[in-house]
């Protein structure tokens, strides 16, 4: 399968899987699950969930059922990070996915347990259901998930994004804010897909683990500069709000040129990294370059 039909056949098969877990809309209480099923399905690129079924797939002898039981754990949590990230106490934003954001079309009492409950679902369906061929397998893919969603991980990252809003700071703070609120669950996409069917071994383990750092730090690079460079029509939320919130960003540190120079860097590192892992990450390499010339 060519590549664009891959990622078009994935982001299907992602959707009708959460459409199964998501409870029905009709389930008390209605308007909550109306709000989760709102933030959660119809949208997103389902970039996390690509790299679990890349990986898992070309690594781990998982079966396709068990990689969208994974992927669609973590991109329950990014739906939730989402949400969050939108509130008027966060980045107060009023437009996701070409969509009202949770907050504005529900309200910010159903949008804040909104995201509390896709959280508490995405571990639920990795306890509840079988993603690795191991008991020791499926726990470890709990853990990568927990540590990659908590203090040190997103919501870790989230609090120094508060923190830093109108203040300069040091390109090493920069990196460990964006490695932690973005880098770090789309590396655990990664090392689940990795964890997933009968998992992959040490020694490629350690490459896809450097890659997926790489593309983790990647994809928020992008993502500033999309803020800055791309308009909201394109984007689907509205482009220019990180200068307007004071947010510090590889591009208002670096400015246009060296944080795109910056990213070519980040991606030839994650091309690297997979030299040595040869045909077999074939569908990485294309998703490193997917992410890096995305236009949204
Ligand atoms: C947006 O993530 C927020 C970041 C972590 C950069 P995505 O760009 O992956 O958002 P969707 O899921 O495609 O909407
Ligand atoms: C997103 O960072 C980080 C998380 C959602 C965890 P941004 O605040 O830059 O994401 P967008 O630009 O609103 O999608
Ligand atoms: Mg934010
Ligand atoms: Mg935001
Ligand atoms: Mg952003």
């Amino acid at each position: 399968m060519n590549f664009p039909d891959w990622v078009t056949y994935i982001q299907q098969r992602t959707e009708t899987a959460l459409q199964t877990i998501l409870p029905a809309a009709s389930l008390a209480p209605c308007r909550l699950h109306e709000a989760m099923r709102y933030a959660a399905l119809g949208g997103g690129k389902r970039i996390r969930s690509l790299l679990v079924h890349a990986t898992g797939s070309s690594f781990t002898h998982a079966k396709p059922e068990q990689l969208d039981r994974a992927a669609c754990a973590v991109e329950l949590i990014h739906a939730y990070s989402l949400i969050h990230d939108d509130l008027p106490c966060m980045d107060d934003d009023k437009l996701r996915r070409g969509k009202p954001t949770v907050h504005v079309e529900y309200d910010e009492a159903t949008a804040l347990l909104a995201g509390d409950a896709l959280q508490t679902l995405a571990f639920q369906v990795l306890a509840e259901t079988s993603v690795s061929a191991t008991a020791a397998g499926q726990i470890e893919a709990i853990l990568l998930l927990a540590q990659a969603a908590g203090s040190h991980g997103m919501a870790g990252g989230q609090a120094i994004d508060i923190a830093s809003a109108g203040h300069e700071i040091t390109r090493e703070v920069l990196e460990s804010m964006h490695v932690r609120k973005t880098g770090a669950l789309v590396r655990a996409a990664v090392l689940i897909g990795a964890r997933a069917g009968e998992g992959v071994l040490d020694n490629r383990r350690q490459r896809l683990d450097h890659y997926a750092k790489r593309i983790g730090l990647l994809y928020q690079v992008v993502d500033d500069i999309l803020d800055a460079a791309s308009d909201t029509a394109t984007l689907g939320k509205t482009a220019g709000k990180d200068a307007s919130n004071g947010k510090p960003t590889y591009v208002s540190l670096l400015g246009l040129t060296d944080a795109r120079r910056f990213a070519e860097d980040l991606l030839s590192e994650a091309h690297e990294a997979l030299a040595p892992l040869g045909e077999r990450a074939s569908r990485l390499h294309e998703l490193a370059d997917f992410i890096s010339h995305r236009a949204f």
